[in-house]
């Protein structure tokens, strides 16, 4: 049985085995249908969200399966004391397979160890968020045709995103990626990131201005700064306008350049950018749903 960790729990190989299979599932959705009659996702959310929730569930639906959850922590038994250990163990005689958001980094895998049933996380605290990662590179791959050799810009909150954690790591397996870090001097990327590009050889520039550095990248990534994980509120109120993309600077930047958002958005990037054949976060929203599905079906043994 295999669970879903890290986005480094799958190999290079078997992220362009699920890739394909995302984008069979993309042309041949009738095909798939029926793949998980009878089978049960649970989805465990201690935590707000919009789309990982309902993407998920969108998943599990158009496979045929059904879903059981609660979505938010006060509704589960988890407001009585319940430990997660406790909670899988239960979980795993009502449902096949659980995708599970916790604020604790590290919850969902103490959940995993105990678990009869594939575990997903679906974001641990401020740590990792494999199933964006490969939403994230699914929406590179269909846009560009490849993974390699991209110089990538990652802008704003870089300490607390656990998106930009996870695909970082994901990254830094395709030869050629290039990474630019663009932030405030508060919301750098984590020393442990920067300590293992390092180990790896693997180019990176830390920047402040977004401006300067445009004209050179491939892809940018915008994120949003992490309200929930700041310790105060004057602080998350002084950052979070740092960066606004709009189409001024969206001038600066190359005619293939994409621009991705795990989204939400809050003012990071001005709806008048929406319109530009770059923005790639609502088709990015899109290929979600079907990587999740290949995901899915992959864990279930159910992947031909
Ligand atoms: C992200 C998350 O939850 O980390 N959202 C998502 O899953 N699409 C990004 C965010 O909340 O900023």
């Amino acid at each position: 049985m295999r669970h879903l960790m890290n986005p480094l729990d799958f190999s290079v190989e078997e992220l362009d085995k699920l890739f394909d299979l995302a984008a069979d599932i993309e042309k041949n959705q009738s095909k798939y249908a029926h793949a998980c009659d009878g089978k049960i996702l649970a989805t465990c959310f201690y935590e707000p969200s919009t789309r990982t929730r309902l993407s998920f569930e969108s998943a599990m639906t158009r496979l045929g399966g059904r879903v059981i959850g609660f979505a938010d922590a006060n509704s589960s038994s988890a407001a009585k004391g319940e430990s997660v250990s406790d909670t899988i163990r239960v979980i795993s005689c009502y449902a096949d397979i659980c995708a599970m958001r916790h604020p604790k980094e590290g919850a969902p895998m103490v959940a995993s160890e105990k678990s009869r049933i594939p575990v997903i996380n679906a974001g641990d605290g401020g740590h990792y968020h494999p199933t964006q990662t490969l939403t994230d590179l699914l929406t590179i791959r269909n846009l560009k045709g490849h993974l390699d050799g991209f110089t990538i810009g990652l802008c704003g909150d870089l300490k607390f995103g656990r998106t930009v954690h996870s695909l970082i790591n994901a990254l830094v397996r395709y030869p050629g990626t290039k990474f630019v870090f663009i932030s405030p001097e508060e919301l750098r990327v984590p020393d442990y990131i920067i300590e293992m590009l390092k180990d790896k050889n693997i180019p990176y520039e830390e920047v402040i201005r977004l401006e300067n550095v445009m004209p050179k990248l491939d892809l940018l990534y915008m994120t949003r700064v992490q309200k929930e994980r700041f310790f105060n509120e004057e602080d998350y109120v002084r950052l979070k306008d740092f960066y606004v993309l709009d189409a001024a600077k969206m001038e600066l930047a190359d005619k293939d350049m994409l621009v991705l958002h795990p989204l939400p958005r809050v003012n990071e990037i001005s709806v008048e950018v929406d319109d530009d054949p770059r923005a790639a976060y609502f088709r990015q929203a899109q290929y979600g749903v079907y990587v999740r599905m290949a995901l899915i079906l992959t864990l279930l043994g159910l992947a031909s």
